[in-house]
């Protein structure tokens, strides 16, 4: 039975999920499945976007035949001629003749050497720039060499601002009923799996990416088709950031990817004592066992990490074999710009420490710290002063803002004094709207991509130096960014300003939307950031010195680097926003009951407030509602 899916009014997905695929190309596990995506057009014309593999053959036919009713198949676009997109081709010429194949003078070589099939007098051969008018849309080619083969190309409807992106912006993962990376928590369930799909598939081709990327970035998206994966619609942003770090190899997180191979545990436990070094300095740390973890999986958190470190024991005189995989792989997909450290093991001829840096040395741009640590069988105390030694340099060459100090070190400050809890019948929460807080736009700047959020926690310091502190929830974008860039803006709200601008930086993410869309405001302080021009009587630009993790908030002591005042209109407090601003509740209806949050109004509806429930708004917890009903 078909099971196909409408994206639009007249485009149907007719692709098919895969869960029974074990290794994706014999290389990559996909535990979670795939997708292979295929698209029909019904226009004037009738126009089918790739094909299948030949795993989901059944449904995938019944699909087209399904979309497509009593219409003849008109054009058969061949974007990519993988098997695992191109496999039905002869079948669908064989099933509706007459289907004129769309493809590149490589596509056709391609076409010949996989199938022996001669898509000759029926083929219609596109270049870059060409177009292909079915009716109401237009089709233009864009070629894009290397992303993933030489002959892959993208086509962009302009007529709808759709981009089938072929092997861009796909992930593993089957589609589990959903289409839309919109239906699904795609930052938590799906990112890793982009990432991985990513590295593994186009990481060796970052130019190729970055030139794709360059072309998209003058197309008006509305949406994005890729041949596996989610579809992306108006949320392009998310996804579009991603790549173009990837494509830089620039990391997305600050931080230290521990890789280590062990045989007997010793360099494991050096890695393990590394990482608790690391921690106690304040440094993010993910640790993975070669032996264990997929090499996908170490290549896909390469990309994403700032710093690796290599421990490995040496193995037929050589490296241990998961390593060389791990780093003839990351050699491989071209990996660049990061920091590296090595540890060695091996009990009569150490040895893998400098395979594995000469390796490297094959790579761009990496920052190899000199002294490997060699140890012979297992780590011994004196060796301990060079894991701190190793540690100090790794800190050292983090930015600031990437070091976030432990809740840890504050109890060892006050010498193993236990958290004071205070009584919860001395305890009125509402005691802490007397505090005057202020309040105001917290704006970053990453990359190209702006963003902002609302906080009430700006407070100066010290005034030699210049120094002011803010405290930022981790759920919030702004929050990685200022982790990842070290710098913020602070825009101090005066009394004139309106609930939207409330609305506009507090009641949406900017994971997926863009907080300046049409306002207007592209005002910006020396250091590139972002500032609201209005409604501010007053702009603070920072850059972090000190990150302090405190549980579901970071805490950045920053240094001043520009103040300017915009008005004398006096400064919005949280007491007049309540007062002034804030739209008063509705009284409840009769027959609705249930909890209000106090900080921005939203209703949950039901007897009970689950105890860790969180406002999905403005993200405060059940001390903030107040019953109603
Ligand atoms: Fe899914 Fe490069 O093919």
């Amino acid at each position: 039975m078909y099971c196909t899916k409408k994206i639009t009014d007249d485009l149907i997905w007719v692709g098919a999920d895969d869960r029974r695929l074990a290794m994706f190309e014999g290389v990559y596990a996909v535990p979670h499945g795939v997708s292979y995506n295929s698209y029909l057009l019904l226009d004037e014309k009738t126009v089918l976007f790739d094909t299948v593999d030949r795993a989901a053959h059944q449904r995938f036919f019944e699909n087209v035949a399904a979309a497509l009713g009593s219409r003849p198949l008109d054009y058969l676009v061949i974007q990519h001629m993988e098997p695992d997109h191109s496999s039905a081709l002869i079948e669908i010429a064989v099933r509706y003749p007459g289907v004129k194949i769309v493809c590149n003078e490589k596509t056709l070589a391609l076409i010949k050497q996989f199938y022996d099939f001669d898509a000759g007098e029926g083929a219609y051969i596109v270049g870059e720039g060409d177009a292909l008018n079915t009716g109401r849309h237009t089709l233009n080619f864009i070629m894009a060499p290397m992303v993933h083969w030489p002959e892959v190309m993208v086509t962009y409807d302009s007529s709808t601002g759709t981009l089938f992106s072929a092997d861009a912006f796909g992930s593993f993962g089957a589609l589990n009923g959903a289409l839309f990376s919109d239906e699904v928590d795609f930052n938590r369930d799906y990112m890793d799996e982009a990432r991985r799909y990513y590295t593994n598939i186009v990481g060796k081709y970052g130019w190729q990416v970055s030139a794709l990327l360059n072309k998209a970035s003058a197309l008006s998206l509305e949406l994005i088709c890729p041949l596996h994966g989610f579809i992306w619609r108006g949320n392009v942003r998310d996804i579009m950031s991603k790549y173009l770090l990837w494509s830089a190899y620039e990391p997305e997180e600050y931080g230290v990817m521990i890789a280590y191979a062990s045989v007997y545990g010793n360099t494991e436990n050096a890695a393990e004592i590394l990482a608790c070094r690391l921690r106690e300095r304040g440094v993010r740390t993910a640790m993975y066992d070669v032996s264990v973890t997929p090499a996908s999986s170490i290549l896909s958190e390469a990309f994403r990490w700032s710093h690796l470190v290599f421990a490995s024991t040496t193995y037929n005189a050589g490296i241990f074999v998961a390593m060389e995989s791990v780093i003839n792989d990351l050699v491989a997909h071209n990996i660049q710009n990061r920091t590296v450290a090595i540890i060695e093991n091996g009990s009569w001829a150490a040895m893998s420490g400098e395979l594995i840096r000469l390796k490297l040395l094959e790579c761009r741009n990496m920052n190899i710290i000199e002294n490997i640590i060699t140890i012979n069988s297992g780590l011994k105390t004196p060796q301990l002063a060079e894991i701190d030694a190793l540690a100090d340099a790794l800190a050292a060459s983090l930015p600031p803002s990437a070091i976030v100090k432990p809740r840890g070190f504050y109890a060892a400050e006050r010498a193993g004094a236990p958290d004071v809890v205070p009584a919860a019948n001395r305890v009125d929460m509402k005691t802490m709207f007397k505090l005057s807080y202020g309040l105001f736009v917290l704006t970053v700047r990453d990359g190209d991509r702006d963003n902002g959020c609302i906080i009430n926690t700006v407070a100066q310091m010290t005034e030699t130096p210049l120094r002011i502190s803010i405290t930022v929830n981790k759920a919030n974008y702004t929050h990685d960014v200022i982790i990842k860039t070290g710098a913020f803006n602070v825009s101090v709200l005066d009394t004139g300003v309106p609930f939207s601008v409330f609305e506009r930086f507090g009641f949406q993410s900017g994971r997926d939307k863009d907080k300046f869309a049409g306002s207007g405001w592209d005002s910006r302080a020396e250091n590139g950031i972002r500032y609201m021009p209005k409604y501010t009587n007053g702009v603070i630009a920072a850059r972090v010195a000190e990150s302090y993790d405190y549980g579901t908030h970071t805490l950045f002591v920053a240094d001043v680097t520009e103040a300017f005042a915009l008005s004398d209109e006096p400064s919005v407090t949280y007491q007049y926003y309540f007062d002034n601003i804030k739209p008063k509740p509705k009284p409840p209806q009769k027959d609705v009951s249930g909890f209000v949050c106090r900080i921005c109004g939203y209703m949950y509806e039901g007897d009970e407030l689950p105890a860790d429930y969180v406002c999905p708004l403005c993200k405060h917890g059940p001390d903030d509602f107040e019953r109603i009903g």
